[in-house]
């Protein structure tokens, strides 16, 4: 039988987890979400994500998606999340709180990680890009299938915009109430970027508003082979547990 392992997505609003067969990258049937905790300190989302390890009743490595930089476990940043995770040891705090060995991935690292190994990404070895839009922009750079970790494509300053996922990110085609192409003009305008100064072989689009990608990806101008996310939702939770079972000791 082939191994499932657990993988948690940490979101602003919810904190999802499911199993995840690493043959196949296919999740069970049911995901187990609960609300992010508020504040959502360090301490407070470790508690969330055990009772999701409890109620999947898991007893092997899990991996967490996390929205900002993870290095070697280190939160580094905190940009749409609480100030108190920059500098925090969440691979520890998580451990020990779970009881099990948890690795903490980039949410678009993750994302990435699992639309190479299943997605849109799959056996391309050139330089493929994922871009993920949702609250904030979220970048993974892939090169002959290695992840370049912790890319943060959307803190560039783009035309004055500073950080340009302040201006880019899907929740201001919401917020702003903009249409599809007035907002998909300003993804056109970080592509074009992104394709004169890290020139990809491909783009993967990710995050929502993927699965809307008839109604915008025709307003983008970008030369460069660009399509949508295939794992749409999935994709961070079977990214982080790859992530996990890569990192577990092999038995
Ligand atoms: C964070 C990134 C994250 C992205 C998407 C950005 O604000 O800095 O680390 O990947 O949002 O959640």
């Amino acid at each position: 039988m082939a191994e499932t392992v657990l993988g948690i997505d940490i979101g602003g609003s919810g904190i999802k987890g499911n199993m995840v067969n690493l043959e196949t990258g296919v999740v069970n049937g049911e995901r187990f979400r609960i609300p992010t905790p508020n504040p959502s300190t360090p301490a407070l989302v470790a508690e969330a994500v055990k009772e999701i390890v409890e109620h999947f009743g898991s007893e092997g490595p899990v991996g967490c998606t996390f929205p900002a930089i993870v290095r070697n476990g280190i939160t580094l940043s905190a940009a749409n999340v609480d100030p108190s995770w920059i500098g925090a040891d969440a691979d520890k705090i998580f451990t020990e709180a779970c009881g099990l060995p948890v690795t903490m991935i980039n949410d678009a690292d993750a994302a990435g990680v699992a639309e190479m190994a299943f997605g849109a990404g799959k056996g391309n070895d050139g330089l493929v890009m994922l871009l993920t839009f949702g609250t904030g922009i979220g970048s993974a750079v892939f090169y002959q299938g290695l992840l370049i970790p912790n890319t943060e494509f959307g803190h560039l300053e783009l035309k004055g915009h500073a950080p340009v996922e302040s201006w880019a990110a899907a929740r201001f085609k919401e917020e702003k109430d903009l249409s599809w192409e007035t907002w998909a003009k300003r993804v056109d305008r970080l592509l074009d970027h992104l394709e004169r100064i890290v020139p990809p072989d491909l783009f993967i689009i990710g995050g929502g508003v993927s699965r809307k990608w008839d109604q915008w990806g025709k307003y983008l101008s970008t030369t460069v082979a660009t399509v949508p996310a295939a794992l749409r939702n999935e994709a961070g939770i079977v990214g982080a547990a790859l992530t996990a079972s890569a990192k577990a000791p092999q038995t």
